[in-house]
């Protein structure tokens, strides 16, 4: 396993290696992604590999700039154009009409395919160094954890990727927004953007009705993101002081007595502090070895929906 900082020689590195046809673990403003070629299915057969993950669920494509971005959406619609310039580069996904290039693994044999521009800099240098656009998921075992630093991405995934570059934590801590933008402005997944800064863009949203045979965004599965440990949604004053004794505690703002070991996610209540740091306590709280995860509802206003939208599908059983 090969985990190097992102100076400029590690980019040159991955940026080779990713148009040799290997899978680079790289940093994104909201998680680490497993990187490799999108125009190269044998690549992108890699991701699905050491993922272990099913094939209906497809990959997000990264550019670096329009150019790339014409190489794999066939039309860029005037709704999609109006969010590309409010939100790009950052963590908003657009489902758009994909081109012939783009093979249709990526894509689970739909005719559309997911595209985002990251905000990261290390992202954004090593997708312009190969000049290729990257498909890349979430670094992590198919419906676990999301990874946030780079030692994540080496424990789940360190024996079967060719190389991780570090580029510290991750800012937003939680994935991108998904919209699909025909043939109406839908969401498809909650994320680092929240609900409402893209309706004040474009108008509402249709929401996907999450009972539907055949979901829009395939892969978005009722249980994901989910610790080994049983976790569940539940307020601490609602569990009885003898049932926390063998339990570690996921608290919003300030810990409860009686548990094992607590994390707080933020003291002042700030929600973006709070997905910043989401993932990584319920590393830390997975491995303490406890019966249980008790997690703290968050507010449901800002990212703190895309903060319960994980914490309600890591508790789905
Ligand atoms: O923030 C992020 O989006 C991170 C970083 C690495 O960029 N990536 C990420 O990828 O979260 P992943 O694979 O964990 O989630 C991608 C999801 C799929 O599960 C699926 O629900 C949706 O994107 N998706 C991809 N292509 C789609 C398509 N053509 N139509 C509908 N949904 C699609
Ligand atoms: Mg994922």
């Amino acid at each position: 396993m090969t985990v190097l900082p992102a100076a400029p020689s590690t980019i040159d590195r991955a940026a080779a290696l990713l148009r040799e046809g290997a899978v680079v673990a790289l940093p994104t403003e909201t998680v680490y992604g497993l990187a490799a070629n999108a125009l190269d299915a044998r690549a992108v057969a890699r991701i699905f590999e050491i993922k272990a993950r099913p094939s209906f669920d497809p990959l997000i494509v990264h550019v670096a700039d329009e150019a790339m971005l014409r190489r794999v959406a066939a039309n860029v619609p005037p709704i999609a154009r109006t969010l590309i310039d409010r939100f790009w580069p950052g963590p908003l996904t657009l489902v758009l009409r994909k081109t012939d290039a783009v093979p249709s693994l990526v894509t689970s044999g739909l005719e559309s395919v997911a595209v985002r521009m990251p905000a990261h800099p290390v992202a954004r240098a090593i997708i312009e160094r190969a000049g290729i656009p990257l498909a890349a998921p979430s670094a992590n075992p198919f419906g676990y954890l999301s990874p946030t630093r780079a030692e994540h991405v080496a424990r789940m995934l360190g024996d079967r990727v060719d190389l991780i570059v570090d580029g510290g934590p991750t800012e937003h801590g939680v994935e991108s927004t998904i919209v699909m933008v025909e043939p109406e402005p839908t969401l498809l997944r909650h994320g680092a953007i929240p609900v409402d800064a893209i309706e004040a863009a474009i108008g509402p949203l249709a929401r996907e009705l999450s009972d539907r045979a055949k979901p829009l965004a395939p892969g978005r599965l009722p249980q994901h993101y989910a610790p080994r440990t049983p976790i569940r949604l539940v307020e601490p004053e609602a569990v009885a002081p003898p049932e926390r004794a063998d339990a570690v505690l996921l608290a919003f703002r300030e810990a409860a007595a009686g548990y094992r070991d607590a994390r707080v996610l933020s003291p002042s209540g700030d929600l973006r502090e709070a997905a910043a740091r989401l993932f990584l306590y319920l590393h830390e709280l997975d491995a303490c070895g406890a019966a249980r995860i008790d997690a703290q509802p968050v507010p449901l206003e800002g990212i703190g929906i895309a903060i319960m939208d994980r914490l309600r599908r890591a508790s789905h059983r």
